[in-house]
């Protein structure tokens, strides 16, 4: 087959890339290693920045956010005893939305069925060959036990942190940093109405806990636990205790309502960072690159603003042969990449329970400036919500 870009990954990055392409008139094939049905089920993040958001909605993908979406002011920032809110509208003129990946990927697969867009679920042995030429390829065996080869101007690796792509760069030529974190994040999703009107973020000596939502009915929550933690080790009345305490039930009168379970899972922290982000005619876009903890609400929403680089990037180089924005994307792409890589630890670090005293008393101290300083505040929201995407224009 020949496309004019081979996209391997059908997630959040690899199916807007290939809309936007398809916007500008550029051709795309989509190799993905899971079914449909499992890339749709995945339960992931679910704070969407302002400035993506906007370019949903630019790129005709908003109907659902707009729909289903919940726009949010701020956050809340708590300890024991107190609740601060950070108003990021009054900070710093953005908020952030409330959207599951889940709906943004059915919008996203909506859209790639609608354009009539060629996707290879469930393929499997993806390769990619020749990256060093003009006419790059990848070869997999399609879910009917097919072997295909597509053929390409260029290569999106938008294969997330296990795909082929980061490593289909040479080693002697990749640099990657990376920071392991000592805990993990055990998510929930519950049938249970919200019992908080924002994201709630909140210190506590037992280990950090999240209040968050999915919608008026749906509630999406977090608890800091060891690494290598077996969720057999967590029934439901375990969790929801846990998260009463954490999450101050009772303090001031205000009540976490529990309900049922749906979904449970331990997410482990990495910070990890490949440079550069092009080689030859191979492109990463999103986790493929770069992977962050989750306390900056930042993994869907860089995957976006890399998105929003590479595609215009892709279609000059495709229809004038012109690859000078192509040349620039890895520099100007890993820029957002470390703000948010810096962020994400700087949040991960305020809120997480290391079990050193001193950095407990850190802590509390951070907390407390940042919701008392308008300066700390106004830092905090601008990386939260308020970094505008960059454009080739800007
Ligand atoms: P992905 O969504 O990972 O998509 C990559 C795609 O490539 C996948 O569909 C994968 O199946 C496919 N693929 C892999 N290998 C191959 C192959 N060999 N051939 C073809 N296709 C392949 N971020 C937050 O901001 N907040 C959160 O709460 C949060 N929770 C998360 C929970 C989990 C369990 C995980 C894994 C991530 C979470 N993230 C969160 C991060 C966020 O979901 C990611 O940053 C986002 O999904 C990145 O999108 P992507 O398209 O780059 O990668
Ligand atoms: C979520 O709603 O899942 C969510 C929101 C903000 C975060 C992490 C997760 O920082």
């Amino acid at each position: 087959m020949r496309t004019d870009i081979a996209v391997i990954g059908a997630g959040p990055a690899g199916l807007l890339l290939a809309h936007l392409l398809a916007q500008d008139g550029i051709e795309s094939i989509v190799v993905e290693a899971r079914s449909k049905g499992y890339v749709a089920a995945r339960i992931r993040a679910g704070a969407l920045e302002q400035s993506c958001v906007e370019l949903l909605r630019s790129a005709g993908l908003g109907a659902g956010i707009d729909a289903r979406g919940e726009a949010h002011r701020g956050i809340y920032l708590q300890w024991p005893h107190e609740r601060h809110h950070l108003d990021f509208v009054s900070l710093v003129g953005r908020g952030l939305w409330i959207y599951g990946q889940t709906q943004l990927q059915a919008d996203l697969v909506a859209a790639s069925e609608a354009g009539g867009r060629q996707v290879f679920y469930s393929a499997s042995g993806t390769a990619l060959h020749d990256l060093e030429t003009s006419r790059p390829s990848v070869t997999f065996t399609d879910a009917e036990g097919v072997e295909r080869r597509i053929e390409a101007a260029a290569i999106a690796g938008c294969d997330g942190s296990f795909g082929p792509s980061r490593a289909a760069m040479p080693a002697g030529r990749r640099e990657t940093w990376e920071r392991t974190y000592p805990y993990s994040w055990l998510g929930i999703l519950a049938d249970v109405a919200p019992s908080c009107d924002e994201p709630v973020y909140a210190w506590h000596p037992d280990g950090f806990a999240m209040h968050s939502m999915r919608s008026a009915t749906v509630s999406r929550l977090y608890l800091q636990v060891p690494n290598g933690t077996d969720v057999a080790q967590w029934p439901d009345e375990r969790i929801w205790e846990t998260l009463a305490t954490r999450l101050g039930h009772g303090q001031d009168g205000w009540q976490l309502t529990p309900g049922p379970i749906t979904e449970k899972s331990v997410l482990p922290m990495r910070g990890f960072v490949q440079s550069p982000m092009r080689h030859g005619r191979l492109f990463l876009a999103g986790d493929a690159a770069h992977t962050v903890p989750p306390a900056g609400a930042k993994g869907l929403n860089l995957a976006i603003a890399d998105v929003a680089l590479l595609a215009p990037a892709l279609a000059r180089l495709v229809r004038r042969s012109d690859e000078s924005l192509a040349d620039a994307y890895s520099e100007v792409a890993l820029r957002r990449v470390w703000r948010s890589e810096h962020f994400s630890w700087w949040m991960t670090c305020m809120l997480h329970i290391s079990g050193d005293p001193f950095d407990a008393q850190l802590q509390l101290s951070q907390l407390r400036w940042v919701t008392s300083s308008p300066a700390g505040a106004a830092g905090l929201a601008e990386n939260y919500a308020g970094l505008p995407l960059t454009t080739w224009e800007s």
